[in-house]
């Protein structure tokens, strides 16, 4: 069987954005995390939130097994296997299957820009009263100068795949409201990202 993936990003950013997550939320609850990639981020979210039940997902066959080494190697209770779920699919899961937190990282910039309105079409399907959508990463915003790391890497992105880039923090707000979902929070993390807080 192959080692699980690995990602030095997640791997530097999973403590910062445990700490958010900390502050933002009550001690139980149930997660959905969507794109979970590598399966770093659930494994660490899980340990550090035990309260929580964790369901990753991704909408790539072959992150399934690195999200399941990953946990397995955690020995957590709260993370459940890990699910094919793409963003953009009309159904995710059965319809009665409602979480506190849908939690998104990274995903929006390196996917087509029509999986963002459906991550928050998803979401608000799927979030039950009062849960929140946390997003994560980089996005350009109107009122703030985008830092050149930032510009780089949009431009990067860009050139990798014309359908990617950073999304403009307003944009995505426009397309949340369709879905019925407001930013209720805007967490500044290192390395110019972002964690955004999403209610219905
Ligand atoms: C840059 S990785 C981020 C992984 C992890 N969330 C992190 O922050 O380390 C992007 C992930 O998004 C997933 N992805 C891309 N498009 C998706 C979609 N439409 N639905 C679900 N996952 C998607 C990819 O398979 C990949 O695992």
């Amino acid at each position: 069987m192959n080692p699980p993936a690995f990602s030095p990003a997640a791997e530097r950013n999973k403590a910062a954005i445990l700490s958010a997550l900390h502050a933002l939320l009550p001690p139980e609850g149930a997660a959905l995390e969507i794109a979970s990639g590598t399966g770093q981020h659930v494994a660490w979210f899980a340990a550090g939130l035990p309260g929580w039940t964790w369901q990753p997902s991704d909408a790539r066959r072959d992150a399934l097994h690195s999200i399941a080494a990953h946990t397995a190697q955690a020995h957590l209770t709260n993370i459940r296997p890990p699910v094919l779920l793409d963003a953009m699919a009309a159904d995710w899961l059965p319809v009665d299957c409602r979480f506190d937190l849908i939690y998104c990282a990274n995903m929006v910039h390196v996917a087509p820009w029509p999986a963002c309105a459906a991550l928050m079409a998803g979401s608000a399907r799927h979030l039950r009263g009062g849960g929140r959508l946390v997003t994560y990463g980089p996005y350009l915003e109107a009122d703030v100068p985008t830092s050149s790391g930032n510009l780089a890497f949009d431009a990067a992105l860009r050139q990798e795949n014309p359908e990617w880039g950073i999304r403009r923090r307003e944009d995505v707000e426009a397309v949340a409201a369709q879905a019925g979902l407001q930013l209720s929070q805007r967490v500044e993390m290192p390395a110019n990202n972002l964690l955004l807080v999403w209610c219905a």
